[in-house]
């Protein structure tokens, strides 16, 4: 192969960059021509196409974002619009793609290669850490410490005025960055859409761990697992508590990708790029029991992400 592409799609996560600096510089290593694609699939079938250099990538491994730029595009699914896309690779010569996403960018990657015979390898770049067959996904570790971050700040406050805190974090679906951010942050709450929990008893909870002397209590609601408002009022309905909500918002989204994020960004780029070089099939690539992988895209999709309820439970036995 001797010319390849790389793009970003869906929500940008933390890592990205540095995933992109390191398959530029692997690609360049076995000189091979990499090409940057920008605004992900939209960037693609509109030709937004430059070749990239050992320079290009300078000064990016520490910043959040993606300097590729990103965007959703629902209208890759239709079949003629990627036809566009295809049509852009091959004006430039371009046999293989490396794209940086999610799901979505995964289904679009799937039938780049299904229907076109494009070679494509798909690198887990979400901060949801919802893909089933990688243990991570890349920008997730970085997102759970600035949740901690936020965390730690709140129990400073809510702690001096005996307060009861529910930060709202991201997710979609997933709740485990709730989770893990909870568990590192001492919450005695986690909420989140894969377990049902019952406001009647956290209420109850609530109240009988004040009569025990504890005055401020930290609940993560992952976004995906109910309406804060409703939540709130129900809270107050059943404790007379007046809950004090952060919602945390696109700055869990943004900042400096920490070690791990960097690291797994070159270990998950040099498979890709190495797995092109080698004409091997389209692939998920991931990280299972520390060890970097590659599914094809239909097993990636086929699995079902367990979630750790034991990790769930011990937040009650720690917070006690
Ligand atoms: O998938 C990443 C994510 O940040 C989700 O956690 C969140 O639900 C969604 O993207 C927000 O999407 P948008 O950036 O389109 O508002």
């Amino acid at each position: 192969m001797k010319k390849i592409a790389v793009l970003t799609s869906g929500g940008d996560s933390p890592g990205m960059n540095a995933c992109i600096r390191a398959v530029v510089r692997t690609a360049l290593f076995h000189n091979i021509d990499v090409y940057g694609v920008e605004r992900g699939y939209e960037g693609l079938i509109n030709g937004e196409i430059t070749r990239l250099n050992h320079r290009s990538v300078s000064d990016i491994i520490h910043k959040g974002g993606t300097f590729l730029k990103t965007s959703r595009c629902p209208e890759f699914k239709d079949l003629e619009v990627q036809k566009r896309g295809v049509y852009a690779l091959s004006a430039y010569g371009i046999e293989g793609l490396v794209v940086i996403g999610g799901d979505g960018t995964f289904r679009g990657a799937k039938s780049l290669s299904d229907n076109f015979g494009i070679k494509v390898m798909g690198i887990p770049g979400t901060i949801d850490n919802d893909l089933a067959y990688t243990d991570y996904t890349l920008g997730f570790d970085t997102t759970v410490n600035t949740v901690l971050w936020a965390i730690n700040n709140l129990r400073d406050t809510m702690h001096s005025h005996d307060r009861v805190s529910l930060l709202e974090v991201m997710g979609r679906h997933s709740g485990d960055i709730a989770l893990y951010s909870g568990i590192a942050g001492g919450a005695e709450y986690i909420l989140v859409p894969e377990v049902p929990y019952d406001l009647d008893e956290i209420a109850s909870s609530i109240r009988k761990s004040s009569l025990r002397g504890k005055t401020s209590n930290t609940i993560v609601l992952a976004e995906g697992a109910g309406d804060r408002e409703e939540i709130v009022q129900k809270l107050k309905e059943k404790t007379g508590i007046n809950v004090k909500v952060t919602v945390l918002g696109y700055i869990q989204r943004g900042g400096s990708p920490n070690m791990a994020d960097r690291v797994l960004a070159a270990k998950f780029a040099i498979k890709a790029v190495e797995m092109l070089k080698n004409g091997e099939n389209s692939s998920a690539i991931g990280i299972k029991n520390n060890k970097i992988i590659a599914v094809d895209f239909e097993k990636a999709f086929s699995e079902k992400k367990e979630f750790d309820k034991e990790l769930l439970e011990s937040a009650r036995i720690l917070g006690l």
